[in-house]
């Protein structure tokens, strides 16, 4: 069986982005992959967390991973910071990454324009940890969203570069983008993806919102003045963004939507993705309620890790022996 190996970074709620571009596809992968999944929480503080917060939002991760349908029976699902092994081989990549590399890294960019402040040295050097999370499992698959593809690419570039260097240690890993919904748009800007990092909650829906809560900003996502369902990425990206939700959910292609709501008025397809959407979350909820006080999460995690160290500690020792750092 092939392997297949993602990590998700809640560093804030878990949003229907998330859910469409990464963990909805996890569920489906367990069943034809040998899946290893982690909460990667060594990424969150790259940039500051308030640490009950923080406490929260992984707890919730991994509740929310369970209740939508990751069965831990079937995929490995850890704490990153469980597996010492993976702090270890970042700092043994950033060894092996030049400046270069990372002053080209666009989501690093993006946050020195945005001009954040307090960037990082911890930031900076983020993707040579996500080369060591992905290289100590060997895995076939890195399954990503759109922004994260350039991650995984350095992530092989420095499994070619290690393996030249000190013989052949590292299987080069494929990023692996979703069909439809790798990329989840806001809803009150449809030029940029839904994302916890947003000024306003508007745009975004939560997997713990209220259903009537989604059911609203769906109402009032920002669409467009042609009055007419079509679809047209460039020209009605709201639109576009609001089927292409529902054809996720659904499993429809949106050009069946557009045939089904054809000459019809938006009002009346928003309250369609509107429902799709709540009946979603509604589902998910149930179960993430009766999951987050219950002994699962611990079990999950204990186990999980376990499972993972064992691979991870075979890499690191070939590792270090390879380097010349091992003695004995
Ligand atoms: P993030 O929440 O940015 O750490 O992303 C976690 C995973 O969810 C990554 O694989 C992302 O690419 C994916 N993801 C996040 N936001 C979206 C979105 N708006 N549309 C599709 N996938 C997303
Ligand atoms: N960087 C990813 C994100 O922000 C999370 C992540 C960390 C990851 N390590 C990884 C994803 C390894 C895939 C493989 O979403």
């Amino acid at each position: 069986m092939q392997r297949m190996l993602s990590g998700i970074k809640p560093t804030g709620q878990l949003t229907l982005g998330n859910y469409i571009g990464a963990l909805r596809n996890f569920v489906q992968y367990q069943d034809e992959y040998e899946m290893i999944v982690f909460i990667a929480n060594l990424h969150c503080i790259t940039v500051y967390q308030e640490p009950k917060e923080l406490r929260k939002n992984l707890k919730d991760a991994v509740a929310l991973y369970l209740a939508c349908g990751l069965d831990p029976q079937k995929a490995t699902i850890f704490l990153q910071n469980d597996v010492y092994e993976h702090a270890e081989l970042g700092y043994i990549m950033a060894c092996n990454t030049y400046m270069g590399e990372l002053n080209r890294m666009t989501q690093f960019k993006d946050k020195v324009a945005k001009n954040e402040g307090n960037i990082t040295a911890g930031l900076y050097t983020y993707p040579c940890l996500m080369a060591a999370d992905i290289l100590l499992y060997d895995p076939d698959y890195v399954p990503v969203g759109d922004d994260q593809k350039q991650h995984v690419e350095l992530a092989r570039d420095l499994a070619l570069r290690f393996n030249h260097k000190y013989g052949d240690t590292f299987k080069l890993p494929e990023p692996l983008a979703a069909k439809v919904g790798a990329r989840i748009m806001s809803l009150s800007d449809p030029y940029h993806k839904m994302s916890k990092s947003e000024h306003s909650d508007k745009g975004c829906i939560y997997l713990l919102d209220d259903p009537n809560v989604a059911k609203k900003k769906i109402m009032s996502a920002v669409t467009d003045s042609f009055g007419e369902i079509k679809a047209d990425k460039e020209k009605q990206p709201g639109l576009y963004n609001l089927m292409e939700i529902a054809a996720a959910l659904t499993n429809r292609q949106v050009s069946d939507i557009v045939e089904e709501f054809k000459g019809q008025g938006y009002g009346i397809l928003k309250t369609y993705v509107a429902d799709v959407v709540a009946k979603e979350l509604t589902k998910i909820q149930e179960r993430y309620n009766a999951i987050i006080n219950s002994d699962m999460i611990n079990e999950t995690l204990k186990e999980g890790a376990m499972k993972a160290s064992a691979i991870a500690h075979r890499k690191l020792l070939k590792v270090r022996k390879k380097i010349g750092l091992e003695i004995r």
